[in-house]
């Protein structure tokens, strides 16, 4: 069985492909299969995103299809930037500009009403259109600078709990270990394993 992965970062495949370990099951990437357009993630959801990447890349390779979509939801702001985390100072921004926007919007917001979570969800969808889900969440706090260089995203400002470093000072293992993305990949092996294993 072949399972392509939905992603042209380098750094997440390889995270997938050392995570998503299943007995007969070779996973694919860009690489293998040839590159493709870039898909809208016009969706609401984590949820509805992820199973549009998937969906397109099913029809576009008749191959069964793992797809994932996060952000980064912070609670002063009522959950914002979530599914727009990646769009939220523009479409062409770069990382550090939506750093910089999150910062001057939490100016006035003290330590203890900084909390915050990355949320994952990981979907599986087959050419026959079985979809199994899996979700993943990293709760922690916004700090009030930028600190590493690590990682990417909101990762310099991000501190997980029951840390006092940003995920951009950990080590990519470290990050990996307790990442939104991380989670919601092992919980979705669990499931594959339960229903096709
Ligand atoms: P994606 O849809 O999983 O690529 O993530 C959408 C956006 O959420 C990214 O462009 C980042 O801005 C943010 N994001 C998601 N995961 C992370 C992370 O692990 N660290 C930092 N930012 C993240």
């Amino acid at each position: 069985m072949k399972i392509l992965i939905a992603s042209k970062n380098k750094g997440k495949i390889k995270e997938i492909k050392k995570i998503l370990v299943l007995p007969g099951v070779k996973l694919l990437s860009y690489e293998e299969v040839g590159e493709w357009e870039e898909i809208e993630e016009s969706g609401k959801t984590y949820e509805e995103n992820a199973y549009l990447k998937a969906k397109a890349l099913v029809k576009r390779f008749n191959l069964a299809v793992v797809a994932d979509d996060s952000g980064l939801e912070v609670e002063a702001l009522g959950g914002r930037p979530g599914v727009n985390s990646a769009r939220y100072a523009g479409e062409k921004a770069t990382d550090e500009e939506k750093v910089r926007k999150l910062l001057r919007e939490l100016e006035k917001v003290p330590e203890d009403g900084r909390r915050a979570r990355f949320r994952c969800v990981a979907l599986y969808l087959s050419p026959s259109g079985e979809v199994i889900t899996a979700e993943g969440v990293l709760e922690g706090r916004i700090s009030f600078e930028p600190k590493g260089s690590n990682g990417f995203g909101y990762d310099p400002i991000f501190i997980p709990e029951g840390n006092n470093k940003t995920l951009a000072e950990l080590s990519l293992q470290e990050k990996n270990k307790l990442s939104h993305r991380g989670r919601a990949f092992r919980r979705l092996r669990d499931k594959l394993m339960a229903a096709f294993f």
